[in-house]
């Protein structure tokens, strides 16, 4: 077995070190098919296979790309997440044992009903211009492996070049810096370059293609979309260039050249993802006011912790997404204050809390650093890493003394491993050799650190975190829980007029955590004062009508349907879904609601979905 639990490559024998791709999208059988190459290093005298991780692919041919010699492979049996192992025959006569190229031709298989797979391709109906189809991937955590064979594990870093034959009237954009088009041999078609001169882990591997047009919105980025939203996308994210050098005056030079952003059809499964060069998000972050631009400054982040600093296994993702959102939080201090910081952390602790919650405080998947053996990174996934990762981060720089010290540690954090995978072990070492003046004078003696790291459930201690932005939010929620039906007349429509729309965010979050539901009758005069329904803003849609499931208010329904049909962002589906689904009154218009819709919804949410509201 593998050192990645989620990967059967022996990465350990032999690792791939540059990848020539070169496919052809085909929207008619809905595949990709081409040939990819792979320059690989053999580290061991007695490496004679390569085990490469494949899932729903039909292997035409392996060859060595020097001699052309055919080689010997075999295709594992089909795991239901992991997938089958492509075990090839490596060639005793090459010339030099220490490199090979070794190239596939292979096909994806055409979508069935219910296979998980990195690409959604999606019906010209299902696009905002309704002319054209469209295909985009999602890679991360394990479903690179279902778009081209490779080493799909974080562990293996690879630069790439590729080749991506489209309809010409479309555009392919990927994970790396676009070229030059040119002209395919076929008139219809065209061929679009790219290059990844950075070398990448496989999950950062992206491909777009559909009818995309693009707008400048800063010395280095443009934001890419379908025509119908390009404009407001501009609008939305004028604040990324900003962004970028509040990072850089952190972390160091950002190392990528060009960052674009393109905003994808609805149905993309997460908020944003940080494929390099291009960044995917939802367009639920096209909020109108930039409300919800920290997503941006999230992706932004990973540019260094992630994709230039990568977790070596999915066990240790904490140092991805917990560190992302540590530096993601400097980015809003730097651009709004530390009072921003300490408010956005305030929610993250809730965040958490709801986690640990939903899980169970027991349960080993609400370890910083869960045990992943047998286990599909997408069923672990929780926002578990993300925010006791900040926490204790934080915790530290306030031990250590405050921010102006942590931030040198950060920047030498990524010096340090930039072009590297690290394990929790490599960073702690690092994190105690750097500040080794601070241990032997006893800074750190009170740091539960087993605890902080394996131990399932809420963090061994408590941040207090400045009350500021959060209070007028907080008072007027208790107010709401208190009030009682012949107080209700003390509210105004005016009260919330002073807040920001994260303000309003904190508001129903701190609802939410009320242990007692509030009244139908508190939430129909919320609705006629503070007109909840009719919000743009995704984030306040979704926890007004978490708290509306809560007590079971009809008058929701209609607007949970709507919701639920007209995107497919898990952070907001999958909640919904259990809420609506847990609700006896909405049971049956839960399952109904996702049985009309599982088409439209990304596989990969599909599939969670269904385990959420137990139909698998
Ligand atoms: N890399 C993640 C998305 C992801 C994680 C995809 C695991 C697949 C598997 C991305 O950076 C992310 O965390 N997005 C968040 C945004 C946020 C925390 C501000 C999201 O999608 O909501
Ligand atoms: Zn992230």
């Amino acid at each position: 077995m593998s050192a990645d639990p989620t990967s059967y490559s022996n990465f350990e024998d032999a690792s791939a070190k540059e990848l020539d791709i070169k496919l052809e999208v085909d929207f008619k059988r809905k595949i990709l098919k081409g040939v990819v190459t792979f320059v690989i290093d053999i580290h061991h005298d007695d490496t004679s296979r390569l085990v490469l991780d494949t899932r729903d692919l039909v292997i035409l041919n392996v060859v060595a790309a020097e001699s052309g010699e055919r080689l010997e492979y075999t295709l594992g049996d089909a795991h239901p997440a992991f997938g089958s192992p492509l075990t090839v025959q490596l060639p005793d006569s090459s010339a030099n044992r220490y490199k090979l190229t070794i190239a596939i031709q292979y096909e994806t298989k055409e979508p069935g009903p219910s296979a998980v797979s990195a690409m959604q391709w999606l019906e010209p109906t299902q696009t905002a211009g309704k002319i054209h189809p469209y295909l985009f991937t999602q890679c991360q955590a394990i479903h690179a492996r279902s778009m081209l064979p490779c080493q799909d594990t974080p562990a293996v870093k690879c630069s790439y070049v590729a080749e991506i034959t489209v309809p010409s009237e479309l555009t392919a954009l990927m994970s790396a810096v676009k070229l030059e088009d040119k002209p395919s041999p076929e008139s219809d078609k065209k061929i679009c370059q790219f290059k990844q001169a950075v070398a990448i882990p496989s999950y950062l591997i992206a491909l777009v293609v559909g009818a995309l047009e693009s707008r400048q919105i800063g010395p280095r980025s443009h934001v890419w979309s379908e025509k119908e939203v390009v404009e407001s996308a501009a609008y939305e994210f004028a604040e990324t260039e900003q962004m970028l050098q509040a990072a850089e005056s952190i972390v160091g030079p950002y190392l990528w050249g060009v960052y674009d952003l393109v905003v994808l059809p609805p149905s993309f499964p997460y908020g944003g993802m940080e494929n390099p060069c291009l960044t995917f998000v939802t367009p639920t972050l096209l909020a109108g006011d930039r409300s919800l631009a920290n997503v941006v400054a999230h992706e932004i982040s990973h540019s260094w912790t992630g994709n230039l600093v990568t977790n070596k296994t999915w066990e240790h993702f904490w140092l991805n997404e917990g560190f992302t959102v540590f530096l993601e939080r400097k980015i809003a201090a730097v651009m709004h204050g530390e009072k921003e910081r300490q408010f956005q952390a305030i929610g993250g602790w809730k965040t958490l809390q709801d986690s640990v919650n939903t899980f169970g405080s027991d349960n080993p998947l609400t370890a910083l650093v869960p045990v992943l053996k047998d286990v599909d990174p997408d069923d672990a996934f929780s926002t578990v890493p993300y925010e006791k990762g900040f926490a204790l981060l934080y915790y530290l720089e306030s031990l250590l003394g405050g921010a102006e010290v942590f931030n040198k540690y950060l920047r030498a954090h990524v010096e340090h491993f930039k072009y590297k995978v690290i394990t929790t072990d490599d960073w702690k070492s690092f994190f105690l050799s750097y500040f080794h003046k601070q241990v032997e004078e006893g800074v750190l003696d009170g740091v539960e650190w087993d605890k902080w790291l394996y131990s399932p459930g809420m963090p061994p201690y408590n941040p207090s975190y400045d009350p500021t932005l959060s209070a007028a939010c907080h008072s007027l929620a208790d107010q709401w829980a208190k009030a009682s039906a012949s107080d209700l007349n003390q509210f105004k429509a005016s009260d919330l007029e002073s807040f920001t729309a994260k303000q309003t965010q904190e508001f129903l979050d701190k609802l939410l955590q009320e242990q007692s539901p509030l009244s139908c009758e508190h939430l129909k005069a919320m609705e006629t004062l503070y007109q909840m329904n009719s919000r743009k803003n995704a984030e306040i849609r979704f926890r007004w009508q978490k708290l509306c499931l809560k007590s079971s208010h009809e008058d929701c329904f209609p607007h949970v349907v709507k919701f639920l049909v007209e995107q497919g962002r898990m952070k907001f589906v999958r909640p919904l879904y259990r809420e609506f689904y847990k609700c006896p009154k909405s049971q049956q218009l839960a399952v109904e609601t996702f049985k009309q819709n599982k088409h439209a919804y990304h596989a990969i949410a599909a599939s969670l979905i269904e385990k959420d509201i137990s139909l698998k």
